[in-house]
């Protein structure tokens, strides 16, 4: 029976905290989870959920994925914890990595994160930042293996804002040496740090792509992706990024221009007829609502692996 490992890494704030066989092992451990071929007990231990921002999918997929693995988790947000009050990030870190095993964080700034990190004693995991959305991205590649069994040339593009499920996406692409191309429109390009760095784990393989041109950019492609125009703390752009992001929807028509046998991703939640219709989100190619119920099996494999 496969056992969860240890990460090398403490925490699980970036894409980049794990090693390309920490990502396989991962993903392996979630099928084995997914599968009901694993059973690992983690009574008595407790995750904390501090989220500063809304949550459906991360917040119950953490906590139905303790409560599978024997332990529980403690909600908190800013309106029923001192954090909104402004209670210091490490004041609030040392008091509950003393109750907690583990802490999961949403929030807005990823430096808040590492503050949190710098000052819990116990593991800490990004359940969404400004900059990265890792756990999320964990399950787009164990959905994206189940399709296609193996990532060799596997062409994923995502389509929409450079943002922070893009540049996960990108980070953990690099590790697993799949060719990412970005379409998105000039001004909304990913984060310059994380092309650099995934520029430096694709070596001299130019695997990563950022174009303008959706239409280009999905020629060939096994794997259409996309996200939100405007993410949560953004809602103040909405009406100048709806205009920008114009011509790129994935529609029935761009869908047609990737390989026939592509499948459809979106981390959700959805502005269904913004960003992708309401004909592809629920087309026979779209996979989306699987790589919803994989986040919960990708993260009983890291809560085992972080609390083994
Ligand atoms: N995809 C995702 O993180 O969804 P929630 O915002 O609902 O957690
Ligand atoms: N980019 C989106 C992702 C939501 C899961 C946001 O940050 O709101």
């Amino acid at each position: 029976m496969l056992k969860p490992h240890k990460l090398a890494k403490n925490n699980f704030l970036s894409s980049l905290d794990l090693s390309t066989e920490e990502v396989i092992h991962i993903l392996d451990l979630a099928k084995n989870f997914k599968n009901k071929e694993l059973n690992i007990d983690l009574k008595n231990k407790v995750l904390g959920l501090i989220f500063d921002k809304s949550s459906t999918r991360t917040r119950v997929s953490f906590q139905v994925a303790m409560t599978r693995l024997g332990g529980t988790t403690i909600d908190l947000n800013p309106t029923t914890s001192q954090i909104g009050r402004g209670e210091p990030i490490n004041d609030t870190a040392r008091v509950l990595s003393r109750y907690c095993d583990v802490l999961a964080v949403r929030t807005f700034n990823h430096s808040d994160l590492e503050e949190y990190a710098k000052w819990s004693n116990k593991p800490v995991i990004n359940a969404l930042t400004d900059l990265e959305h890792p756990c999320q991205i964990l399950a787009d590649f164990l959905t994206i293996k189940e399709e296609f069994r193996d990532f060799k040339n596997v062409v994923l593009t995502f389509v929409g804002d450079g943002n922070n499920v893009a540049n996960s996406l990108i980070l953990c692409g690099a590790l697993l040496g799949v060719e990412v191309r970005i379409a998105c429109p000039k001004g909304y390009e990913p984060n310059e740090s994380i092309i650099k760095k995934a520029g430096e784990i694709y070596k001299d393989k130019n695997l990563l792509k950022i174009t303008n041109d959706p239409h280009k950019a999905v020629l060939g492609s096994n794997v259409l992706y996309t996200d939100v125009w405007s993410s949560m703390g953004e809602e103040n752009l909405k009406e100048k990024k709806d205009n920008d992001f114009n011509g790129f929807t994935i529609d029935s028509n761009l869908v047609s221009k990737a390989y026939k046998d592509a499948i459809i991703l979106h981390c959700l939640p959805a502005y269904r007829s913004k960003e992708i219709t309401d004909e592809v989100i629920d087309s026979r190619q779209s996979r989306i609502f699987d790589q919803a119920e994989n986040r919960m099996h990708v993260q009983q494999a890291l809560l085992a692996c972080l609390l083994s």
